[in-house]
């Protein structure tokens, strides 16, 4: 009897612990299986909940360095993922506050979906660690993570938008594999690109939106989406071995929340609101005393970015605010995802790769709209 009692007790506290705002860890292993370093049998496991297996095909012999770089940051993407996942599951399936879907059959069959998806996602880790270990260089080892959210609405919202940077830098590293001559490791990056679209389809019907959000899906960079899961969900300082994924890492841009609402709730031109930390030393002389030393980008589709200038800057203290117009347009112009970012005006505009070459870059600011 004390023991069932304790041992519930403890249970009871390790689910508490999970669903808390504490930062989400690996360390104490939540997933029960090992992961992000299951044995054979567990991946058996992973394998039958994720409705399918890893490839049992081998990665070609050699892969160029910058090849190694898509790897470990697709392995540290599908690392907060898998993170993600756990932590909104537990939060649905302990009934946390915001989390409770009331009607039976429903919380049923999104669990069913979501740990399908926690699971997908684990192989797609295994899968980049398991071609780096083949390439002899270390895997990627998880940070601790903070999700920015407190209801199921959000959190899914949130997994949308983080789907959609997945899918934007998944065509980048396609292209780098392509122009590395890495050809072989091509169709299976197309392979979770599928995949990961179809998981976003769900996502989007659970916010009201149709499945499939734009022709051709707006595109990343490396660098951004490196940045976007830095900024906005790793805990500083936990990651056992970032310093390995050669790449950059930008200051913040912010968009204004409320001029985003209403962007989002009555699709039309408008102006966004963005604020931006000062860096130390404050403004560079470059930026100019007009600020026309520094431009806003919008990155949308497959489209050549739009810019616009930044009007009525504000300092306060080290924040720097400024306005921007938005110029939505439901046939050319912001649908789905559109990464903004703020670069020196000196650089060069014409694609999302050079942009984020610029001297200076605050991004991405992340715009989601129908
Ligand atoms: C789970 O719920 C906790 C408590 O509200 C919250 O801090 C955390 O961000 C939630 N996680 C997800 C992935 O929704």
């Amino acid at each position: 009897m004390f023991s069932t009692l304790t041992s519930s007790l403890i249970a009871f506290w390790c689910l508490s612990t999970m669903t808390s705002a504490t930062p989400f860890s690996y360390d104490n292993n939540p997933l029960k299986n090992n992961f992000p370093t299951p044995s054979n049998d567990q991946i058996k496991a992973i394998e039958t909940q994720a409705h399918g297996s890893l490839p049992n095909t081998a990665p070609p012999a050699t892969a160029q360095q910058n090849t190694l770089t898509s790897l470990r940051l697709i392995a540290f993407n599908e690392l907060f993922e898998v993170a993600f996942f756990a932590e909104l599951i537990a939060n649905i399936t302990n009934n946390v506050d915001g989390y409770k879907i009331n009607d039976v059959s429903t919380k049923k069959s999104v669990l069913a979906s979501l740990i399908a998806i926690q699971a997908q996602e684990e192989l797609h880790t295994l899968d980049a660690n398991n071609a780096l270990k083949h390439f002899k260089t270390d895997p990627i080892q998880p940070c601790h993570y903070d999700f920015p959210v407190s209801n199921l609405n959000d959190a899914i919202g949130l997994a949308s938008t983080f789907t959609d940077m997945a899918l934007g830098v998944l065509q980048d590293v396609q292209s780098q594999l392509g122009s590395d001559g890495d050809i072989g490791l091509i169709r299976g990056v197309g392979a979770i690109i599928g995949q990961e679209g179809e998981q976003n389809g769900l996502f989007r019907q659970f916010g009201n939106k149709i499945p499939s959000a734009l022709p051709f899906l707006t595109t990343s960079t490396r660098d951004f989406t490196f940045s976007a899961i830095n900024q906005n969900f790793v805990v500083p300082n936990s990651c056992p071995n970032i310093n390995v994924i050669d790449l950059k890492i930008f200051s913040p841009l912010t968009v204004d929340s409320e001029t985003l609402k209403s962007l989002q709730q009555n699709p039309k031109p408008t102006t966004l609101k963005f604020s931006f930390q000062l860096p130390l030393g404050g403004p560079k002389p470059e930026w100019g005393s007009d600020w026309t030393g520094l431009k806003l980008a919008y990155i949308n589709q497959q489209n050549i970015p739009v810019t616009e200038n930044l009007h009525n800057v504000k300092v306060n203290t080290d924040t720097v605010s400024f306005e921007a117009p938005f110029l939505f347009d439901a046939a050319t112009f912001g649908n789905g995802l559109t990464i903004a970012a703020v670069a020196s005006a000196s650089a060069d505009f014409s694609s999302p790769d050079n942009i984020a070459k610029a001297p200076v870059v605050f991004g991405p600011g992340l715009i989601e709209v129908n």
